[in-house]
């Protein structure tokens, strides 16, 4: 592995059904902009994650009550090509006008004209019709570059499915690590059928997977961290791309050097064993 600063691989891309090629390995944001005494530090973690190739970086205007899309906004200022920009529009905002208002003032406080891809964030009383409609206004004004969906459960993703343009929808971001493994049985490979790429939330569980037993031996094999195999694992297949939250110059570090660690079968199988795989349908969680 090379952890310490030596020449890394590129982050490998996965393309979007719109032909968008975005980096497997992004930026979380949630609870960041909470703290005006955490702010710097944040920005700082924020674009040392850019120079090391985490380019895409995920907010929403919920997270700190849009305070978190502040600081991303000052994270990139000045390198906003450099960065695949996601924003994610609240159930409440999501009827046909409220989304362009949700959109205009996410873009207002993350400073840029465009956001690359906007997600419904989960999904609320407004029929999916409207938001895809309003969605496809902001595609055709250029207010966004691509839509895409959050916490949305099989027949949900079906249902947007048949729904006129609903087949332009580009990403599920849905909780997804090893304690959550539940889209494996039927979500993941549907989503796979119809080339929607899966961004997979929470990947080391908000922390909480960190002291877990059976990842830690993984770690110590391969010298590297829980936090490393957690996201590696996560990675292991085509089609997903994870967000980590890191607020720490090293958890950023740590976090873009899980690319050099490659999981053996033995590794896998140890982890399929202490995180066993779905067996049957499950509902999708979320946190
Ligand atoms: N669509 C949705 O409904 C939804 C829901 C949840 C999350 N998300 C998105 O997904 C992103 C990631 O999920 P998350 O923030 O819930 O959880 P997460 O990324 O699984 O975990 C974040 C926590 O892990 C710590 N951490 C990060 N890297 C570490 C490392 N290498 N070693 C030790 N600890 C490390 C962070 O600490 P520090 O901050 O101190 O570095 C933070 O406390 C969010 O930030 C958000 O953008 C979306």
């Amino acid at each position: 592995m090379t952890m310490h600063g030596a020449v890394m691989q590129a982050i490998p891309r996965l393309t979007l059904n719109n032909g968008s090629a975005v980096p497997v390995l992004g930026q979380g944001t949630w609870n960041m902009g909470e703290s005006a005494a955490q702010a710097s530090a944040e920005i700082r973690a924020l674009q040392h994650g850019i120079d090391l190739g985490m380019t895409l970086i995920d907010t929403a205007e919920m997270y700190a009550d849009g305070g978190a899309e502040k600081v991303v906004g000052k994270a990139i200022a000045g390198r906003r090509d450099a960065v695949y920009l996601v924003s994610k529009v609240l159930p409440h905002n999501a009827s046909r006008q409220g989304t362009l208002r949700a959109c205009e003032a996410s873009l207002r406080r993350l400073a840029v004209e465009q956001i690359d891809l906007y997600l419904l964030h989960w999904r609320g009383t407004h029929p999916l019709s409207a938001t895809v409609e309003a969605l496809e206004t902001l595609v055709a004004q250029g207010k966004i570059g691509a839509w895409g969906v959050s916490n949305l459960d099989h027949e949900d993703i079906q249902e947007l499915l048949a729904l006129e343009h609903g087949a332009r929808v580009q990403v599920n971001q849905v909780l997804y690590n090893l304690s959550r493994r539940g889209i494996e049985f039927d979500l993941l490979p549907a989503c796979a059928r119809d080339g929607i790429a899966v961004m997979a939330y929470s990947p080391i569980e908000q922390g909480r997977l960190l002291k877990d037993p059976a990842l830690n031996a993984v770690a110590r094999r391969h010298g590297a961290t829980a936090a490393q195999v957690a996201l590696a694992w996560t990675l292991r297949q085509p089609g997903v791309i994870a967000i980590p939250k890191a607020s720490t110059l090293a958890h950023v570090a740590q976090n873009r050097a899980c690319l050099e660690l490659t999981l053996s079968t033995t590794d896998l199988q140890e982890l399929d064993t202490a995180f066993q795989p779905p067996r049957r349908a499950q509902r999708l969680e979320m946190l």
